[in-house]
Formats: structure tokens, C-alpha cells, sequence
């Protein structure tokens, strides 16, 4: 859960340098800042450095990070979704399955890598709303006033996604997550009516690609609860539930994974020891529990003190 990042000295360093595109398009950089918080903290998973919108470039669709995303010219009807470059679209993704390479020669089996994706609903409002969003209000109109357009915006997303991931797994990727992160930007029954299909069959062919799926879905208990319906192996929880009451939501047969607030790490140590070990010890009621923040990790974060919180975790 963005683990690289502006928080850490020797990744601004690396930043001054370039642009965040370019990092991005750089499989040797992309590799040396994955490795970054790996080679600092001890962790025991590291997540390939790159971005959830970096998939737009290869359905044409210019995106610029300053550092919050911004798409100049934004999808929302036929001919703009139509006009996309939808086929063989992963194929313009090499540079990422190189960085997967790259990142896997450099971590040379220290521990496993996982590969990601936005969720084709999530992946999509960047481009209906032009950026990130308060209220999704395109995106929702685009889903109620014309549901069948939006169901095949976001069936060729999946159809994208799917290659995406697979093109990961083949270059190497452990594990893959797919980050859910606005998945309450609809109601529950509007969720399980228009995005909850897509989610459902990205799981479903990306099982066979055999490696595990990882979902993190924020939002609330009821979006939890579609999540668990879903064939993913383990359930990202984030940090807006009690994981006692998340574990209660999805079962004790799932895997979960999170859920600190990340902003905890704002606070002094002690109270970051207190509520990770209570995360601990809720976690062991799940059939297994991986330890995570409850979603993306502060720039305001002092390093010192997620050593601190990785040091707890591995000793409770
Ligand atoms: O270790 C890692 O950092 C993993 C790589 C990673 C990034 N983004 C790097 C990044 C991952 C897994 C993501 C996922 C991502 N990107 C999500 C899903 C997870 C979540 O946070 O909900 C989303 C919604 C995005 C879209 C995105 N990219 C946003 C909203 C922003 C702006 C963030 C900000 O801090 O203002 C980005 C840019 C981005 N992606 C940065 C990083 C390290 C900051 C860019 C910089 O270096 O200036």
C-alpha cells in the first residue's frame, strides 16, 4: 500500500531527477524505488513501483501527475469511449512488464512481488471525471442515464485489465492486487447492479493465471461484504472498519489483509504499537491475516516511525 514514495528521502532523491511518468517508464528506476522500502524496513512483500492510470496509455488517453492525476480530455460518451485504442491495448504496457523483470532480478527471491491494478470502476472515474473526485457525479450520471455505455466502458476496462495482469504474472509477479479505492462512490445496491459484474469476472480470469488476488475494496461494510462474495483469496480491509468487525463481515474462512490507519504514523509510538498489536490480535480470528495500512501511506510520514511499526508487527 504504496509503500515507495514521498515520504521516504531516497525516493525524493530519485525524484528530483524525474518526472513521475518517467519513473514510471523507467523499469531500472522503477526497480530501484520497489527495492527502496524493502532494502530500508525489512518487509516481507514488496509492491511493484508504478500507478493505477498508467493503463491509459495504452488506450490513448494522456494523463499528467502533478502529483494528483489529471486527464486533460475526459471519456463520457459513445464516439469518446468508442474512439479509444481498445484492442490488443496491453501490448503498450511492455515498459511495466520490464520494470516486473527488473524488479524481480534485483529482489533476486528475497521476498515476493506483487503486481496490481485499479478496478475497472475505479480505473474508469479517472477518465469520466478528468482526475480524482469528491462526488463522481460523471461517473454516476454516465452509469444511470446511460448504463449501457458505461457496461461497455467498463467490460472492454476488464478485458484490458485481465491482459494487463496476465502480461504482470508472465513476467514474473508473485501475487496481484487490485485496488477497489472508491468503490463507495456508489450505493450499495447501485454497486452490485453496475460495477460489482466487472470486479466479479476480473477475479474470475485472472484465477487461472495461479498466482494469489489480493482485493482491496474501501469504502464500508456492505462493499466489504460484495468484496467477500468475490473468489479473491484474501480481502484488503481498509482502515475505516474495526478489523474484528471486518473479519465478522467477510468470515472467519478468508485470508484478510490491513488495516492501520495510516495517519497513525503521525502519532507517537506508543499509541502505533497499541493499535497495531490490537490489529494483531483481531487478525488471528481470520483464517490468516497480513498486516497492512488501512490504505496509502502519508507523505508527512517519518520513516523512523514505520520502522517502528514493522518492528512491532514482526515481534507481536
Ligand atoms: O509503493 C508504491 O508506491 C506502490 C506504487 C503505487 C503508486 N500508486 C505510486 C504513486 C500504487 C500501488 C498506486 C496505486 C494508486 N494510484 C491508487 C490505488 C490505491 C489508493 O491509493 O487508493 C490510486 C487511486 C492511484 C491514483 C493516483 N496516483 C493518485 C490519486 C495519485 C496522487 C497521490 C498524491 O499523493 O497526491 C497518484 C500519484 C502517485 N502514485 C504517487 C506515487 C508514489 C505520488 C507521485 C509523486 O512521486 O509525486
Amino acid at each position: 500500500m504504496r509503500q515507495a514514495g514521498r515520504y521516504l528521502p531516497e525516493y525524493r532523491e530519485v525524484r528530483s531527477r524525474v518526472t513521475f511518468e518517467e519513473l514510471c517508464r523507467s523499469p531500472e528506476l522503477c526497480a530501484e524505488v520497489t527495492l527502496q522500502p524493502i532494502d530500508r524496513f525489512g518487509l516481507d512483500a514488496a509492491i511493484l513501483f508504478s500507478d493505477i492510470l498508467v493503463v491509459f496509455d495504452a488506450i490513448g488517453v494522456p494523463v499528467a501527475f502533478n502529483p494528483a492525476p489529471k486527464v486533460a480530455s475526459p471519456v463520457r460518451t459513445a464516439s469518446e469511449v468508442d474512439g479509444l485504442r481498445w484492442g490488443r491495448a496491453a501490448d503498450h504496457l511492455d515498459y511495466v512488464y520490464q520494470a516486473v523483470r527488473a524488479c524481480k532480478r534485483a529482489l533476486a527471491g528475497r521476498v515476493p512481488l506483487i503486481g496490481f491494478c485499479g478496478a475497472p470502476m475505479t480505473t474508469a472515474s479517472y477518465m469520466i471525471e478528468g482526475g480524482g473526485s469528491r462526488e463522481f457525479e460523471h461517473t454516476k450520471a454516465m452509469a444511470f442515464t446511460e448504463p449501457a455505455l458505461f457496461g461497455r466502458m467498463l467490460e472492454r476496462i476488464t478485458t484490458l485489465l485481465v491482459e494487463y495482469l496476465a502480461g504482470q504474472v508472465a513476467a514474473g509477479a508473485d501475487a496481484l492486487q487490485i485496488f477497489e479505492s472508491w468503490g463507495a462512490a456508489f450505493a450499495p445496491d447501485d454497486y452490485r447492479i453496475h460495477v460489482l459484474p466487472h470486479l466479479r469476472r476480473l477475479v474470475d480470469e485472472c484465477k487461472p493465471l495461479g498466482v494469489p488476488i489480493i482485493l482491496f475494496v474501501r469504502g464500508n461494510a456492505s462493499l466489504l461484504a460484495q468484496a467477500a462474495e468475490l473468489d479473491a483469496d484474501v480481502v484488503g480491509v481498509d482502515w475505516s472498519i474495526g478489523m474484528a468487525d471486518a473479519i465478522e463481515v467477510v468470515g472467519p474462512r478468508r485470508v484478510v489483509q490491513g488495516n492501520l490507519d495510516p495517519l497513525t504514523l503521525l502519532g507517537p509510538p506508543e499509541l502505533v504499537t497499541a493499535k497495531a498489536e490490537a490489529i494483531v490480535a483481531a487478525g488471528r480470528r481470520a483464517r490468516a491475516h497480513i498486516f497492512n495500512l488501512g490504505h496509502g501511506i502519508s507523505r508527512h510520514t517519518d520513516p523512523a516511525m514505520v520502522q517502528h511499526l514493522v518492528d512491532v508487527v514482526h515481534g507481536a
